[in-house]
């Protein structure tokens, strides 16, 4: 089994005698089934040429942050939400000091500050290097900030004195990447998911919507696909992309938002009602602009609104069903009335989101989340959506595991 099949790899290479081993590194990540692309620091490259990684990785080699042809192919920033996993091996003293003190001043830093994927460093250095106390404190540093260290290994080293400091084989390196990597604990499973707000129109220009952006339904999207699913987005109207391996249908009234998942729904093994839903919609849409009438100086204007259908709920009483999560947006007792729609709907989970707090919810970067099951109660603590929506899907993928047992 390829144990890192659909991951991303973003290989960075500094400057030391290892250098020659991350050749054989690309491939044997690549045996295991990930995509690498490699960004080699100016001192790398007087070990081992660009040319050498671009033949093997199959991908351009990342040399420089302030190229302007690169970065119109796929930019730093590009480069950092790309991957699942940035790996620096070797890493040398000198880029470990600079990633423990939070410079940017070329593109492989830059890219360890932007991404938010696992990064892993894979020391290489002179042994009384290794063992001087600045390089042990920035180890420290960089473990505090989440930072793994893959090595160093101990033994004869280039220079020919003897310790640790020797960058750990590359069959040792790839093995500590699948460990770290989250299982494919969806792999063969098809993950169904809602995403973003939807718009039920009063008339051609107007309608009534909410303030989803999209972001939590497509970090959720995102984590599945990593952790092996075949994922499929339905999507209200948003201004956000998706791997070109999520098949994306996009919808806008919860109408249209119902039809897209009942017809996708029958394979199904998870399905995740992650979009913000409006309850009603206008009784009638008028065919044309409504107007002010300026006869009638009306200061008001009645609408009647009719209920929309319960998409989830809908879901979850089908006769064969996949396994349904539901979220609840909430502005007081949050877990009380997520408890209470969790059992209303009939859904398996339901992720109670306190959607009144200051910077989580609705159209924020970060969120945190209590998530309800039959004796289950298990709290999130306030991190990025996309680092969230992986602790979730791992949840998810565990509770469909128990329950099939
Ligand atoms: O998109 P973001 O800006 O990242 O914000 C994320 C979020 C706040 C939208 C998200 O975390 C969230 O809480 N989504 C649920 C929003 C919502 O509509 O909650 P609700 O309590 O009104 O609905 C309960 C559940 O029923 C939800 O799973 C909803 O998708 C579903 N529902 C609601 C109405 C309806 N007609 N059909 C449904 O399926």
């Amino acid at each position: 089994m390829q144990r890192l099949a659909n991951k991303r790899i973003v290989l960075g290479i500094t400057g030391g005698v290892a250098a020659y081993k991350s050749a054989d590194l690309v491939r044997r990540l690549q045996d295991q089934g990930a995509e690498v692309r490699v960004v080699m620091t100016r001192g790398s490259q007087q070990f081992i040429t660009p040319l050498t990684l671009q033949a093997l990785s199959g991908n351009p080699v990342s040399t420089d942050l302030l190229d302007p042809a690169a970065e119109a192919a796929m930019g730093h920033i590009e480069l950092a939400r790309w991957a699942d996993l940035v790996m620096v091996a070797p890493a040398t003293a000198d880029f470990m000091a600079r990633l423990a003190h939070g410079h940017a001043g070329d593109l492989l830093t830059t890219l360890c500050l932007a991404t938010e994927a696992r990064l892993v460093l894979a020391p290489a250095m002179n042994q009384a290097m290794w063992r001087n106390p600045a390089t042990q404190r920035n180890r420290e540093l960089l473990g505090e900030r989440g930072v793994e260290l893959l090595g160093p290994g101990d033994g004869v080293q280039a220079c020919g004195d003897m310790g640790p400091g020797r960058m750990l084989e590359v069959v040792d390196l790839v093995d500590g990447v699948c460990g770290l990597l989250p299982s494919l604990l969806l792999a063969g499973k098809r993950v169904l998911i809602t995403a973003g707000p939807t718009r039920e129109a009063l008339d051609p220009v107007r309608y009534l919507s909410n303030h989803s952006s999209g972001k939590m339904g497509y970090a959720l999207a995102e984590a599945a696909r990593q952790a092996g699913a075949e994922v499929v987005v339905v999507s209200g109207p948003v201004s956000l992309g998706c791997a070109t391996a999520i098949r994306r249908i996009d919808v806008d009234s919860a109408l249209s938002m119902y039809d897209a998942v009942h017809r996708e729904v029958a394979d199904a093994d998870l399905f995740i009602a992650c979009a913000a839903v409006a309850d009603y919609r206008p009784a009638t849409v008028q065919p044309h602009k409504i107007k002010k009438d300026a006869a009638v100086q009306e200061d008001s204007l009645q609408l009647s609104l009719v209920r929309n259908p319960d998409i989830v709920a809908s879901v979850a009483a089908l006769a064969a069903r996949p396994f349904v999560v539901g979220f609840a947006a909430e502005t007081r007792d949050v877990v009380g009335y997520a408890a209470d729609k969790r059992v209303r709907k009939g859904l398996d989970l339901i992720v109670a989101n306190d959607v009144a707090a200051q910077g989580i919810g609705f159209n924020s970067d970060e969120n945190a989340v209590t998530v309800l099951g039959k004796g289950l109660e298990q709290s999130f603590a306030q991190a990025s959506k996309s680092v969230l929506a992986r602790s979730l899907i791992e949840l998810f993928a565990r509770q469909m595991g128990s329950n099939q047992n």
